[in-house]
């Protein structure tokens, strides 16, 4: 059974729209955890323009189930990862210009940063995940270099889901036979991007799906249902109770 994260970037990013303290993530966390999320995600970027460290520091003091913090490989993300030690770090492109993370890492393309960032984090016993497209050299990279997961990013799905089915069912099988080479490996499956209410249950249901990362939609959601309303209907389709 597929397990939710929800991604809480996007209340920073309405909190931030005022430069106030509210609406406030750290409160979103909580919610959404007591709604039967298991665990929170979130993404400091280079910019501070959604999460700030403030955000960090107290999301690991509060959050009770799994942490995840999505970061691209620098030296100064390095060592707030390695003093915050959330349970998973995940590795994602990052470019000043985009409205959101566009595509997926080039693992195998990466220099010595990347295994040298992923070694040292696991030497602290945080786990680390590879955001990548669903394609066999990324897969492969991702293995080698020790990472102990991978996201697989959903965004083409998604996006030919509302107006091309053939199209979704193509990339939906190549994200399925990315699964279980990925699983092959030993690694563990996540994935995200993109993701719900409607195109949401085919990607949960994938064989060995681990962890999906939400954070759009159910904010969204949020805006009109309230935080509990849509974290519980979110949790009832990933977990096959929807
Ligand atoms: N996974 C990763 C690596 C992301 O960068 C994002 C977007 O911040 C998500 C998942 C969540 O995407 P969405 O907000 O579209 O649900």
């Amino acid at each position: 059974m597929a397990k939710l994260c929800v991604n809480i970037d996007h209340v920073a990013t309405v909190r931030n729209a005022r430069r106030i303290t509210e609406p406030d993530p750290v409160h979103a966390a909580a919610l959404c955890e007591l709604a039967g999320a298991c665990g929170i995600t979130f993404h400091l970027r280079e910019d501070r323009r959604h999460i700030t460290d403030r955000d960090a520091e107290l999301l690991k003091a509060t959050v009770k189930g799994l942490l995840n913090m999505e970061m691209a490989c620098t030296a100064e993300m390095l060592a707030i990862a390695s003093r915050l030690r959330p349970h998973q770090v995940t590795y994602v492109p990052e470019r000043r210009e985009e409205v959101t993370t566009e595509g997926g890492l080039d693992v195998a393309g990466a220099g010595p940063a990347l295994a040298g960032g992923t070694a040292a984090l696991r030497a602290l016993g945080v786990a680390v995940s590879m955001f990548i497209d669903p394609d066999s050299e990324h897969i492969r990279a991702s293995a080698a270099l020790g990472a102990t997961h991978v996201e697989f990013h959903t965004g083409r799905y998604c996006e030919l889901y509302d107006h091309s089915p053939a199209g979704a069912a193509e990339e939906f099988a190549r994200l399925e036979r990315a699964c279980s080479e990925a699983r092959a490996l030993g690694l563990v499956v996540n994935a995200g991007h993109g993701l719900n209410y409607r195109n949401v249950v085919p990607v949960a249901r994938i064989e060995g799906m681990n962890e999906l990362n939400i954070g759009h939609a159910i904010v969204g959601r949020a805006v009109f249902a309230g935080m509990d309303r849509a974290v519980r209907d979110m949790v009832a389709l990933v977990e096959g109770r929807g």
